[in-house]
């Protein structure tokens, strides 16, 4: 497997086998992390960190990481550089690609990063786009494998605003390794047609399947997984809050939808989540709405099946394993 010079955007573009290999090289890298084995093996290269949006965990993971493999990042925050503004992302890519050897972007629509891609000449990878978040997509099935031990016969139950990011991610990626994926959620929020049809084709080769349901008790049925994400993302306005909510609340992930899952099924979620009133945005619904957990209970979420900070923590073997493979190959 040689994954040297390609761009990580979406997993549309990788096949099932290089979606494997990905998750581990992840677990191999972790591993060598824990025992102290350094592999500082891009020693010397120089990457861009490009964020429209705000992060902790992706920013977090890609500096980490780089540091890691014995690389230097730039940071470029949502403020303070030229991007969009006064230079174009074709000019930017042709700039930072002769600077950089590999570039991140996190921002908005999917096409700024594929164009990012097309003039950069050198990988560019996807650290979230409204249509799509890769990176956390490895991080997730590394999870997966470590707890359920397998990455085949899962059925995997998504739960809040499936047509987003996080619910299109998901459901490319289960579709790809064969397993059965579920939107379970208010019909609105269902994944976009054409995505699901793709999806449906995909998954049609390699045993999987795709459900939409907006029955919370026949989509949770034997789930293995059940995952949710935030109702309300990152650029959207603060005026949609009051529609999420009333047609989000009857997919919260609650006690009562584990109720109908495996007994040892796992909660996952990309986070930050909204499962207290220790946030400023938690307090201000609070405030208005009166709603004191949003898309998962502080129960569920704190609870032994919960492994919300083990998937937080992949994200940084997971994305080191992308920028290994797409910049030093195998
Ligand atoms: N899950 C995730 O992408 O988190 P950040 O927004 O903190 O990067
Ligand atoms: N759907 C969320 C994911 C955050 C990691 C957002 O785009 O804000």
């Amino acid at each position: 497997m040689n994954l040297k010079d390609r761009n990580f955007l979406k997993l549309l573009d990788y096949t099932p086998d290089e979606i494997r290999y990905l998750v581990d090289l992840s677990a191999r890298l972790k591993e060598e992390k824990k025992k102290g084995i350094a592999h500082d093996v891009l020693r010397g290269k120089q990457i861009a960190l490009i964020f429209e949006k705000t992060s902790t965990r992706t920013r977090c993971s890609f500096e980490v990481a780089a540091h890691d493999l014995g690389m230097h990042a730039t940071y470029l925050d949502p403020a303070s550089s030229q991007i969009g503004k006064k230079e174009s992302i074709a000019d930017t890519a042709r700039v930072l690609g002769r600077m950089y050897d590999g570039i991140e972007y996190r921002g908005f629509g999917q096409e700024i990063v594929e164009k990012l891609a097309e003039h950069a000449g050198v990988p560019v990878w996807n650290g979230l786009t409204n249509e799509f978040h890769p990176t956390q997509m490895i991080a997730d099935m590394l999870t997966i494998k470590e707890k359920l031990g397998r990455l085949e016969n899962i059925r995997f139950v998504y739960m809040g605003d499936a047509r987003y990011n996080m619910g299109n991610s998901l459901m490319v990626t289960c579709a790809k390794l064969g397993f059965d994926f579920v939107a379970c959620t208010n019909q609105k929020y269902f994944p976009e047609d054409g995505l699901v049809e793709t999806c449906r084709k995909i998954a049609g080769e390699t045993g999987g399947s795709i459900t939409l349901t907006d029955s919370v008790e026949d989509g949770c049925r034997d789930a293995d997984v059940i995952y949710t994400d935030v109702w309300v993302s990152m650029g959207e306005p603060d005026a949609v809050w009051k529609e999420r909510i009333q047609d989000l609340l009857p997919y919260q992930v609650n006690a009562k939808a584990f109720s109908y899952a495996k007994e040892n099924a796992i909660f996952m979620h990309c986070l930050p989540a909204f499962h207290d009133l220790e946030t400023s945005i938690g307090k201000d619904v609070h405030e208005r709405f009166g709603l004191s957990e949003m898309e998962v209970t502080d129960e569920v979420f704190e609870s032994a099946r919960s492994v919300v900070f083990d998937e937080a923590e992949n994200r940084m073997h997971s994305i080191k394993a992308v920028m290994y493979a797409t910049l030093h190959g195998e």
